[in-house]
């Protein structure tokens, strides 16, 4: 077998488990499902979500990582007995398929940042999108973003995805910072702020916002499909794995909550609030852009600064879920790690290029893999973790973190609230795949 990769730091760990973490979901998807989703009742639903279900689901994913030190397939095999490696076969297709649709989005951001350096976007953002995302182009920006993804993982655990995370993770702190300074200095912005941060109680009773800021938590978290569970596979024994937990979950919401601090004040500033919700999957993509091209040439700057942070967002993301499915080739399959990252991402870059033709298939593969597969990981991990293997999950947390009592509570939460609130969120998801299936028609 090959010498299986490992971390080089604590902090290389982290900057590359949050690096998976912040992606296009917190910097995309989380304002767009907000503005959505009534504003601040989505923001409040979604940190009691990251908190109850969250933080449990990823110290599991954590604990099985790090005490079996395998990719999904065989952990699941270890904790599960061979009867539960079909669960990490699962885990490995759903980061296929994500990644798939993913780096298709990746391509889309990569094309704006080209064009914001250029100063080549035209007015028409919405023509202007669906050149960019449909056709040869997107194709050629989702296989560069594939290509870029590839050779980090060929490079390994510690040389290639720990030393590109601690770079861009800290680069990516300061640009989206620096976004919301600037953004706070735009006249008009104050409803903006009202929207996102002043709840409507009485929308937070919605189920479909509950379940919403469920499944938005769930993929920007990077839960259910064992990402976490590779990244934890390269950790040494006997850290303290529910800190880690948290400083994930903290980090990433932390990113997400900024980010709507950016996004919201220039929405309202440029009156963009009916081509976002006009245009799901291009609302940022649209209105931004539009907002921006207004301001001349300080927002050819601020596009550019936002372009990139997203970009960088999206690789270490697009990197996380790639890893998953080579760790599993080169566990299972005993392959060399360069060998799994071509193969695999080879195979991912064929396999995203309907998506490159069709952002419906996009918004398909996200409703199908990116939510209600997901979910259901996320439920059969609680499952497994708190009803199958509770005693050795008690004993693999409890080395390195001294609280009983709390290992107590987590197990208690992924018996009971844990599965019932995925199980509901399952539900709505599977309810909405038929309206994105019917896009696919139409
Ligand atoms: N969490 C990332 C985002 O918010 C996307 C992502 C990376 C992901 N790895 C994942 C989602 C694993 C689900 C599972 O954009």
């Amino acid at each position: 077998m090959v010498q299986r990769g490992a971390w080089g730091s604590n902090v290389g760990f982290i900057l590359a488990a949050v690096g998976g973490a912040v992606g296009l979901g917190n910097l995309w998807g989380f304002a767009y499902s907000a503005s959505q989703g009534g504003g601040a009742a989505f923001v409040v639903l979604y940190f009691v979500f990251v908190l109850v279900v969250g933080v449990p689901v990823l110290t599991a994913e954590l604990v099985i990582g790090r005490h079996t030190k395998r990719s999904p397939i065989a952990a699941l095999g270890q904790v599960g007995g061979a009867r539960l490696k079909w669960v990490g076969l699962m885990f490995v297709l759903v980061g296929f398929g994500i990644l798939s649709f993913y780096s298709v989005i990746m391509g889309w951001t990569g094309r704006l940042l080209v064009d914001f350096i250029r100063g080549s976007v035209p007015e028409d953002t919405t023509a202007h999108f669906a050149a960019i995302s449909e056709g040869t182009g997107a194709i050629v920006a989702h296989l560069v973003g594939m290509l870029l993804t590839i050779l980090v993982i060929s490079r390994g655990v510690q040389r290639g995805i720990e030393r590109v995370s601690v770079v861009l993770m800290p680069t990516l702190f300061l640009l989206i910072a620096a976004l919301a300074v600037w953004a706070s200095t735009l006249s008009g912005g104050g409803p903006g702020y009202a929207f996102y941060l002043h709840p409507d109680l009485s929308r937070i009773f919605h189920t479909e916002t509950i379940t919403g800021a469920a499944g938005q938590a769930f993929f920007s978290l990077s839960l259910g499909m064992g990402a976490m569970i590779t990244y934890a596979s390269y950790l040494p024994g006997h850290g303290n794995l529910p800190a880690k937990a948290a400083i994930i979950a903290l980090s990433d919401t932390l990113v997400a909550f900024v980010g709507g601090l950016v996004t919201f004040p220039v929405i309202f500033h440029f009156g963009l609030q009916q081509q976002v919700s006009d245009s799901a999957i291009g609302a940022l993509f649209i209105a931004v852009p539009r907002g921006l091209l207004s301001l001349g040439g300080a927002g050819q700057v601020v596009g550019i600064v936002f372009f990139s942070a997203l970009y960088i967002a999206a690789l270490t993301s697009a990197i996380s879920l790639l890893e998953v499915v080579s760790s599993a080739a080169i566990d299972s399959l005993g392959w060399t790690r360069a060998r799994a990252g071509w193969l695999g991402g080879g195979a991912i870059a064929l396999a995203g290029i309907p998506g490159a033709l069709s952002s419906d298939w996009v918004g398909f593969l996200f409703q199908l893999v990116g939510q209600a597969f997901l979910v259901f990981g996320g439920l059969l991990l609680a499952v497994i973790v708190g009803y199958l293997w509770k005693d050795a999950a008690r004993a693999e947390l409890l080395s390195g973190f001294r609280s009983p009592a709390l290992a107590t509570a987590w197990i208690w939460l992924l018996r009971t609230v844990v599965p019932l609130m995925l199980a509901v969120t399952l539900y709505f998801a599977v309810l909405a795949l038929g309206p994105a299936a019917k896009a696919l028609f139409s």
